[in-house]
C-alpha cells in the first residue's frame, strides 16, 4: 500500500526557482522554475502524473512522480484546477513530443483552486455532442478550449496587424461614439433605446463620424463595435460585431479599391509571418492560400449576368435582373465557384445608402464595393461618398431621411468639401474566412445574435 497524504515542502525561501510565464519556459532548459496555471490535461498513472499546464501564454508538459503523487492534492486533482509548482526544465527525450519541446520535472506543487469533479467535472460539461444552445450558455468555459483560444489569439494579432498597417499609411485611429441619434445603413436594423427621455440608437457604423474627422486629422480609422438588429439567424450575422472602418480623403474610387486590397494582403502577410498566428492558420485552415493581387473586380451588372449564366437563381427560383439585391445564398454560391476574393463594384443607387457617390458614366449606379471571399461572402463594404451639398440633400430626400439630425454631417459639405471614401470590414467575418470557421459566432469573444445576449 502506498503512503497517502505526504506533505511536500516548498523551498521558496531559497528563491532559486524563477517565477515565469509558460511562454518563456522553452528558453529556460536546465533551470528551475516556478509556474502557475490551469490543469489543461491530466493523465494520472501509477508512477507518474502527466499534466499539460496552461496559463494563457502557452502550454507546458509537467511530470509528477514520487512523493509528488502521494499528496492529498494529488488524489483530488481535477482538470481545470489551478496549481502552482516548482521544477526543472528539461528537453523532452529523443522521439517524444511536448509543447515547446520541453517538460518540467516537478519537485513541489500544490493545488491553488480545485476545480469541481464528479458530475460537475469540466470534461462533462462541454462534449462534442453538447446541444448548441447549451454550448452557447457555456461560452465562458468553451473559451478555455484550444480552438477558441487559437481564434482569439489570431483575432488579437489581426487587430495589431491592421493597426500597424494603418500607422504605416499615416491613418490615425479615433474612437467614435456607440450611442448615436442618426442611422447610417437604414432604420430597419437599428437598436433603439431611451436616452434621458430622448430616442437614441446603438451605432450601425461609425462612418459619418469618421468623415467629420477628415478635416481635422486627415485619413482616419476606428475599430469599434457596431450593432445591427438583424432579424434572421445566419452564420455570418451578429447583433454586435467589431467593425473596422476607415475613411480616406483626396482619393478616387480606384485608390479606395487599391487601399482595401493592399490592407487585406499586407495584414494576411503579417499574420503568416508571425510564428504563432501562422501555426494556428495552418492548423485550423490548412488549405488557406493568401489572396493574389490584384483582386478580381466584377461590375454589379456583370455579376447579374454571371448569376444567370450559371443558373444561380433568386430565392423564389426566378432569374436575377439589374436592380436586384444579390441575396446571401446567391452571393456565396458565386463567390465559392469563383473561389477567390472578388471586389464586386458599382451597385445600383437604389440598393444603397443615401451617402453614396454616383458613377459619372451611369448615375443610377454608385462608386461602391463589396469584397466577397470564399466560404463567407461579404467581408468589406465601402464606397466613395457624395461630396456635393445639393446631391447629399437629394440623397436624404430620396431615402426619406429627415435632415435636421444630420446637420453636423451636412456641414462637412458646407465647409470645404472634398472627394473622399471609405469602407467597413467585419472583423469576425474576416476571421471566419482566414481560420475557416463555420460561423462568425466562433470569432467573437461573447457573440450576440437574435435572442442571445448571455453570457
Ligand atoms: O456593408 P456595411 O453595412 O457597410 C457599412 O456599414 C458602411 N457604413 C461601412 C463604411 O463604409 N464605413 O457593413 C460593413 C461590413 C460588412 O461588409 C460586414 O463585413 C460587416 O460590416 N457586417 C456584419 N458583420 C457581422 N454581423 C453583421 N450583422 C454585420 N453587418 C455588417
Amino acid at each position: 500500500e502506498e503512503a497517502k497524504g505526504v506533505v511536500l515542502v516548498d523551498d521558496s525561501s531559497k528563491g532559486e526557482a524563477k517565477r515565469t510565464k509558460l511562454f518563456s519556459v522553452p528558453e529556460l532548459v536546465g533551470s528551475r522554475v516556478r509556474l502557475q496555471g490551469w490543469v489543461h490535461r491530466l493523465r494520472p498513472q501509477k508512477t507518474n502524473y502527466f499534466i499539460v499546464l496552461r496559463d494563457g501564454t502557452a502550454f507546458v508538459q509537467c511530470i509528477l512522480t514520487g512523493d509528488c503523487i502521494r499528496t492529498i492534492d494529488a488524489l483530488d486533482l481535477t482538470v481545470e484546477s489551478t496549481i502552482e509548482l516548482t521544477g526543472m526544465v528539461n528537453k523532452v527525450k529523443e522521439g517524444q513530443t511536448a509543447p515547446g519541446g520541453v517538460e518540467i520535472t516537478v519537485d513541489w506543487w500544490k493545488t491553488v483552486g480545485l476545480a469541481a469533479g464528479g458530475e460537475d467535472a469540466f470534461e462533462g460539461r462541454l462534449r462534442a455532442d453538447t446541444d448548441p444552445s447549451i454550448r452557447a450558455d457555456l461560452r465562458h468555459l468553451e473559451l478555455r478550449g484550444e480552438t477558441a483560444t487559437s481564434v482569439m489569439r489570431v483575432r488579437a494579432a489581426l487587430l495589431r496587424a491592421f493597426r500597424e498597417r494603418f500607422h504605416a499609411r499615416r491613418v490615425t485611429e479615433v474612437t467614435p461614439p456607440c450611442m448615436v441619434q442618426t442611422s447610417v445603413e437604414g432604420g430597419s436594423t437599428l437598436f433603439e433605446f431611451d436616452y434621458y427621455g430622448a430616442k437614441a440608437y446603438l451605432t450601425q457604423s461609425s462612418q459619418l463620424y469618421l468623415e467629420t474627422a477628415l478635416p481635422s486629422l486627415g485619413d482616419v480609422y476606428c475599430i469599434q463595435e457596431s450593432f445591427r438588429a438583424e432579424k434572421s439567424l445566419t452564420r455570418r450575422h451578429l447583433s454586435e460585431y467589431t467593425h473596422l472602418e476607415a475613411e480616406l480623403v483626396f482619393i478616387e474610387f480606384k485608390d479606395l479599391l487599391d487601399h482595401i486590397e493592399g490592407m487585406i494582403c499586407e495584414v494576411v502577410d503579417m499574420l503568416l509571418a508571425d510564428p504563432v498566428s501562422s501555426e494556428i492558420i495552418k492548423t485550423l485552415n490548412p488549405d488557406f492560400v493568401p489572396p493574389q493581387r490584384p483582386f478580381m473586380r466584377l461590375d454589379y451588372r456583370d455579376a447579374i449576368a454571371y448569376l444567370n449564366e450559371h443558373n444561380i437563381t433568386k430565392e423564389d427560383g426566378s432569374q436575377h435582373v439589374i436592380g436586384d439585391d444579390i441575396a446571401e445564398a446567391a452571393e456565396r454560391k458565386m463567390t465559392d465557384q469563383i473561389n477567390r476574393p472578388i471586389m464586386l463594384i458599382h451597385f445600383p443607387k437604389l440598393l444603397k445608402s443615401f451617402y453614396m457617390k454616383a458613377l459619372d458614366s451611369a448615375p443610377d449606379f454608385t462608386e461602391s464595393v463589396d469584397v466577397l471571399v470564399p466560404g463567407v461572402g461579404e467581408v468589406v463594404g465601402g464606397s466613395m461618398r457624395i461630396s456635393d451639398l445639393q446631391e447629399l440633400l437629394a440623397g436624404y430626400k430620396r431615402e426619406g431621411i429627415p435632415m435636421e439630425p444630420y446637420y453636423w454631417f451636412t456641414d462637412q459639405r458646407k465647409y470645404g468639401t472634398t472627394e473622399h471614401g471609405g469602407y467597413g470590414l467585419g472583423v469576425e467575418r474576416f476571421l471566419a474566412w482566414l481560420l475557416a470557421r463555420y460561423t462568425v459566432r466562433e470569432c467573437s469573444l461573447y457573440p450576440r445574435w437574435m435572442g442571445r445576449a448571455t453570457p
